[in-house]
This record gives structure tokens, C-alpha cells and sequence, in this order.
């Protein structure tokens, strides 16, 4: 039987969204579908006409997408808006946030760092993930350790542990192989609502 064939493209400036991207493709590849993982900020996509379903991942900073996952969004927009398509963002401030217990800000994240992309782009995900990130204070940019100290007592404060001196890794590997799972389901079912292929994303 042909195997339906999956893109997973993402930017990354600290590193985080490639164990995602990869964890994402591993399970996917689990249940037997053909997965191709691009790092874009070392292997250019020239086309994209053979994959069944496209997943865009990106880091973020500052509330931005990396410039190479928005160039891809920009580059192939036309041909994204008739295929099926994944969003997730890598989010270092997600982690604290949900300790914090704050759903507006959770909510105000989802809204800027996914829905607002898939609206800017006209695309109409059938899933969208927001996961966590790194901080590493051992790779940071030189403006940005000043404002970041204070930070640090906020992630120890929600009890992120350092996995190296100086890095704090918030990724929840169930929430992203759950989310993985998921978006392969939807991939064999796509929900159906009024007789057309679902415009309602989940947001996971
Ligand atoms: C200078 C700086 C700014 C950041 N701004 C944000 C932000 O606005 N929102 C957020 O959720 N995380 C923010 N983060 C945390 C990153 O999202 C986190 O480091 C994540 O791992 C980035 O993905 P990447 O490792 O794939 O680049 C920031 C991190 C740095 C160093």
C-alpha cells in the first residue's frame, strides 16, 4: 500500500524545535508513514507537490517565528492553502505560564503564535501545537541575558530543573508524542463538518 507522505520544516535558533520536530516525525514514523524532516536553516525546500500533509514548525522569540519558517510559509502560501497542514511553535515562556495557572496568557499565545499565522496565510491547519522550549543561559543573545536573569527565578520557581548547568529544557515529550498521535488520526479521518473537511483547528 502507498504511504501517505508527511514534511515536517522548522526553524529553530536555540535548538529546542529540533527534538520536537524529530520526536513528531518518530511517531509519526511509528505508525508507519513516510516522514521527511527538514531543518531549514540547513536544507532549502524547492517543492512540495509530492507531500500528502505539510507541518511547519517554529521557535519562538520575542512573539516571532525564526525568518526561514515564515520564508517557507511565504514561499509556498499558494500551494499550502490546498493541502493539509500542522502548525506547532516551540515556546520557552509556555512552561511558566501554564505553572502560573494563566489561561489568558496561554490563550493570548495560541492566538498570536498560531492562529494568527495560519489566518495571516490563509491556511486552515488541521492541528496546531503549542510546546515548550528551552532556556540556555549558556547560548543566549548578549541583549538578552540582561533582561533574562530575573526569568531564572521565575523557571526554577515553577520547578524546571536544569538538565545541563544553565539549560532548562520545558518540553513535555507525553504532550508532544499525544499531539503527534493525534494529527496522525485526523491524517486517516479528517473530521468532516457540513460535508467539507473540517476549517476548525485544534489547538493542543
Ligand atoms: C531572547 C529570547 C526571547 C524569547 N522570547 C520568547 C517569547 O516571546 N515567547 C516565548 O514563548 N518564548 C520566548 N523565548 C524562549 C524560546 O521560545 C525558547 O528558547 C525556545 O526553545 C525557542 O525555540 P528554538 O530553541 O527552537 O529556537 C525567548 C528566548 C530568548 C533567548
Amino acid at each position: 500500500m502507498k504511504k501517505n507522505k508527511i514534511l515536517i520544516v522548522y526553524g529553530t535558533r536555540y535548538g529546542a524545535t529540533t527534538g520536537t520536530a524529530e520526536e513528531i516525525a518518530k511517531v509519526l514514523q511509528d505508525g508507519e508513514l513516510d516522514v521527511k524532516v527538514v531543518n531549514l536553516k540547513k536544507e532549502k525546500v524547492r517543492d512540495i507537490a509530492e507531500y500528502e500533509l505539510i507541518v511547519i514548525g517554529s521557535g519562538m522569540q520575542i512573539d516571532r517565528w525564526t525568518r526561514k519558517a515564515v520564508g517557507f510559509l511565504k514561499r509556498f502560501s499558494r500551494e499550502l492553502e490546498n493541502k493539509k497542514v500542522a502548525l506547532f511553535v516551540s515556546s520557552g515562556a509556555q512552561a511558566l505560564t501554564e505553572h502560573d495557572g494563566n489561561p489568558e496568557e496561554i490563550g493570548r499565545a495560541r492566538k498570536k503564535y498560531l492562529e494568527e499565522k495560519a489566518s495571516k496565510y490563509n491556511l486552515n491547519p488541521i492541528s496546531m501545537g503549542l510546546f515548550g522550549g528551552i532556556w540556555d543561559y549558556n547560548n543566549m543573545p548578549f541583549w538578552a541575558k540582561k533582561f533574562m536573569g530575573p526569568l531564572k527565578i521565575k523557571i526554577k520557581a515553577a520547578g524546571i530543573k536544569e538538565t545541563k548547568p544553565g539549560v532548562y529544557d520545558t518540553r513535555n515529550w507525553d504532550a508532544i508524542q499525544n499531539w503527534a498521535k493525534e494529527l496522525a488520526k485526523k491524517l486517516a479521518n479528517p473530521p468532516i463538518v457540513n460535508g467539507e473537511m473540517s476549517k476548525i483547528a485544534e489547538c493542543n
